[in-house]
């Protein structure tokens, strides 16, 4: 949607501010020896408890509250009795409505010891979204944003997936335009002020290539390594994005 009242922009924050709550409680739960239906519940709990309704449960079928994908994982796991174990990276997507507002993040976090590698990989999601949004100003188009974002994320070795892409959102948790990670500069639907938007690279440590589990839903990487994810619901201004889930 694209935003022109205060009243609207203020809906989005709040619905926002809901997904944030709960990513915060996921992330201070997480440990070696919870399950990821542990974790998950303890989201659902947060939204609810704050008035807001887990918008994924119930998304094309989809059974839980969140999305928590594990290692190979890229996006849309779902939370099961498997237990985290220290070494796991660990994605947590969630996304609330609040008010018929919506709003969805996504971090990757890392679980005890983790290789360096994967540590890099996950600094690498977050820095790919800051340098996205940075190329995100009105008068631009979407590809400015997804350029930005494969370049840097291919510069630095990463896979970027190209199966599933960031979009807009507002009364509905996905809505026009597409916001793929890929893409080319100038090209695309136009970046206007008030247009909300959910920015989300996904990258591996190896093929951009993912396949879907017999679930329906895991998106596993196709050659097994590991994937971060690092999403945030912002809107487009004249100057930089507010992001409205950090
Ligand atoms: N939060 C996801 C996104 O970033 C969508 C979740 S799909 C669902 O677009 F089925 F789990 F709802
Ligand atoms: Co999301
Ligand atoms: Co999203």
């Amino acid at each position: 949607m694209i935003v022109k009242y205060d009243t609207e922009r203020n809906g989005m924050r709040a619905a926002s501010r809901v997904v944030k709550a709960a990513l915060d409680e996921a992330q201070n739960m997480i440990r070696p020896g919870v399950t990821t239906l542990e974790i998950d519940a303890v989201i659902e709990k947060t939204i609810r408890a704050m008035g807001a309704i887990p918008s994924s449960k119930g998304f094309c079928g989809y059974p839980n509250a969140s999305c928590i994908s594990v290692n190979d994982v890229v996006v849309h796991g779902i939370p099961s009795l498997q237990v985290i174990k220290s070494g796991d990276i660990v994605s947590v997507d969630i996304t609330a409505l609040l008010n018929g507002y919506q709003g969805d993040a996504a971090r990757t976090f890392a679980v005890g010891d983790v290789a360096q590698a994967d540590l890099d990989l996950i600094d690498a999601a977050e820095a790919a979204f800051f340098i996205g949004i940075e190329n995100a100003k009105a008068g631009g188009r979407i590809g400015d944003v997804s350029s930005a974002i494969q370049l840097y994320s291919e510069l630095h070795g990463y896979g970027v997936v190209r199966a599933l892409t960031g979009h807009g959102i507002g009364h509905k948790m996905h809505e026009a335009p597409e916001v793929p990670n890929f893409g080319k500069k100038g090209t695309g639907a136009p970046l206007k002020a008030g247009l909300c938007l959910a920015v989300e690279p996904m990258i591996t440590r190896g093929t951009w290539q993912v396949k879907i589990d017999r679930d329906g839903w895991t998106a596993r990487t196709k050659d097994g390594s590991n994937a971060a994810h690092y999403e945030n619901t912002v809107i487009v201004t004249d100057g930089a994005p507010e992001i409205l889930t950090l």
